[in-house]
């Protein structure tokens, strides 16, 4: 009886779409897409196409055309009326010899197949339009809209046929396609499957909140974490996983609770992702979804105001019920009530009750950024482990400190010195110096903007590798374009540290070190920085130095009291 009921839990819209192409037809078709001119597609594109593929974005058949993306960015539906809130839409830069009609094939950033894409429709998509529509407003503080710049200029419609899956061999026991998850769901026998979203590490008032939802509708909780591209700066989804499984594993019932990880890029877009997240949680065998607060929420805008109201999502959802046939379960805040010890809505408190609670934030700058052990109230400890594992505290973390500023203003000066005083303070150090690379990284490269750019990434690159590995490394280059710097700021993440050198051009030029600001005046040099070729000065650097008037010691003991101060390194 009860199983027939969870059957009835049917994917949204009736039917689960698979593109995969048949086992048969596999090597044939393959041979052909290899001939086929192709694009690499993005990581956002590779999990849009793995879940188009399983039908976790059913009754979607492959990326839209431009009669249903106009429609879901003007009403929320799809062209033939259907309700889905999301553009899934394959943004690209044609090849050359693509044409209309044709086929290309889609490949992973590693080359491999994935996709042969019929170019049915080629159109062109107005990046404000979309970014307005989707997002309610036209802030490049929002993550994806920031990422849209870099999308390609016009989307491609057509048949979608999927050779394979992205590979993924991480987790793989805890992957499981809509097909797969519903058929170990109905093994449970309970009629009512609750699906819990989220991004992030799960506290005691998460576990709280999901053992209360299961409770209160008497059913399975699918905990389904996204594992695909959230938020930038969240906490990464391998140390995110080892906290699920622990979690399930210890303080969950087996027999009521299932953990699958979703391949999904959420797109931070609160309201419409939330009814997004319904319809896919419905393909997955839910019928119902824990809708919190702040749900998919992107955080502050650009006038420092949140994005969408704590319970925009909820209400949106709330009233498509019927229709996603998905009920949300509304919870708002959950805190800690430390006089009872035991974890409670704040809708559903007194005015006096004492609560406490830790903020993301404060999560990792005033705990794991310190060392200080998150307390038991707030997480499980061995939640606290991993996270403290994961997360070491600043003085452990990498660090990229990026000298720039003319030629001869003093950047490898300084940058020994600094190493010298971080070696006296027992933190190792790598230097990158420009000069230096020039020799072995960068044999070959000249100074034309383009070698220059190149320069500047392969230090980037090397040096976001260290900084990864909690090491600290020193670049010291000239870097004179912004854009530039603004990428390896971006390649090594936290922990990237900006130093203007502004010694002045007047200063380095008169005291001409090397001789090249005199061969450059002669025009033995052309493209000389600061002479014939922009220097473009830092908007906002973190430190600003200069060697006029000072000495190198007394710069770098600067930067290593910011360090200090900012704990990247130990005092004494
Ligand atoms: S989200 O971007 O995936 O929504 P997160 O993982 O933080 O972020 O949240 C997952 C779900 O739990 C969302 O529905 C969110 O509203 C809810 N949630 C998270 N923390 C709380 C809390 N303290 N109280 C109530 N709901 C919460
Ligand atoms: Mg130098």
């Amino acid at each position: 009886m009860i199983i027939e009921k969870t059957r009835l839990i049917e994917p949204y819209c009736g039917e689960l779409v698979n593109l995969l192409v048949p086992r048969d037809e596999l090597v044939e078709k393959t041979a052909y897409a290899n001939s086929l001119p192709y694009v690499q597609v993005s990581a956002r594109v590779e999990c849009d196409l793995e879940l188009l593929t399983v039908g976790a974005f059913s009754p979607l058949r492959g990326f839209m055309n431009q009669a249903d993306f106009q429609s879901v960015l003007d009403t929320m539906r799809l062209a033939d009326s259907r309700l889905f809130p999301m553009p899934i839409t394959l943004p690209i830069e044609l090849p050359a010899n693509a044409e209309l009609g044709g086929d290309i094939a889609l490949r992973d950033s590693k080359n491999n197949i994935l996709a042969i894409q019929t170019v049915e429709e080629i159109y062109d998509w107005d990046l404000e339009e979309t970014a307005t529509k989707i997002f309610g407003k036209f802030d490049a503080r929002h993550p994806v809209i920031a990422e849209m710049h870099r999308w390609g200029k016009v989307n491609v419609a057509g048949r979608l046929q999927v050779l394979q899956l992205p590979p993924h061999p991480d987790f793989a026991e805890l992957r499981r396609t809509p097909a797969e998850t519903r058929a170990v769901l109905e093994t449970y026998g309970h009629a009512n499957v609750v699906a819990f979203q989220t991004r992030n590490p799960l506290h005691r008032v998460h576990e709280a909140l999901t053992k209360r939802a299961a409770e209160d509708v008497d059913g399975v909780l699918l905990l389904h974490p996204v594992v695909g591209m959230t938020q930038p700066g969240d906490v990464d989804h391998y140390t995110r996983v080892r906290v699920y499984k622990t979690l399930i594993d210890n303080y969950y019932e087996d027999d009521r609770s299932l953990l699958s990880l979703l391949p999904l890029a959420m797109r931070m877009g609160g309201p419409r992702e939330a009814v997004w997240h319904a319809i896919i949680r419905r393909n997955y065998g839910a019928n119902y979804l824990v809708v919190g607060r702040d749900h998919a929420g992107p955080g502050l805008d650009s006038q420092g105001e949140p994005f969408y109201g704590p319970y925009d999502a909820q209400d949106l959802v709330m009233r498509h019920a019927d229709e996603l046939r998905v009920q949300p379960l509304p919870f708002t805040e959950m805190v800690y009530l430390e006089d009872e010890d035991r974890y409670e809505e704040s809708s559903r408190l007194t005015p006096d009750a004492k609560v406490r609670k830790i903020s993301g934030t404060q999560v990792r700058e005033d705990y794991l950024g310190k060392g200080i052990p998150l307390p038991p109230w707030f997480s499980r400890p061995e939640v606290a482990q991993i996270l403290a594992d994961s997360y070491p505290p600043r003085h452990r973390r990498g660090v990229c400190l990026w000298l720039t500023g003319l030629s001869g203003s003093g950047k490898s000066t300084t940058a020994e010195h600094i190493v010298n005083l971080l070696l006296e303070k027992g933190r190792n150090v790598t230097v990158l110096d420009g000069d230096v690379v020039r020799t072995h990284l960068s044999k070959g490269l000249g100074f034309s903007k383009q070698d220059r750019d190149t320069n500047i990434r392969r230090i980037g690159y090397v040096a976001s590798q260290i900084a990864r590995h909690g090491g600290m490394v020193i670049c010291a280059a000239i870097s004179p374009y912004r854009a530039t710097r603004h990428d390896v700021r971006n390649m090594v993440g936290a922990g990237f540290i900006e130093i203007h050198m502004a010694t002045p051009l007047e200063y380095v030029e008169k005291n001409d070190v090397k001789g090249l600001y005199a061969k450059a005046r002669r025009g033995e040099i052309k493209g000389f920085t600061g002479i014939d070729d922009p220097y473009e000065t830092p908007l906002n650097p973190d430190i600003t130095l200069t060697a006029e008037g000072t000495t190198p010691e007394a710069n770098a003991q600067v930067v290593v009291d910011r360090l200090v101060e900012l704990g990247f390194v130990l005092n004494g």
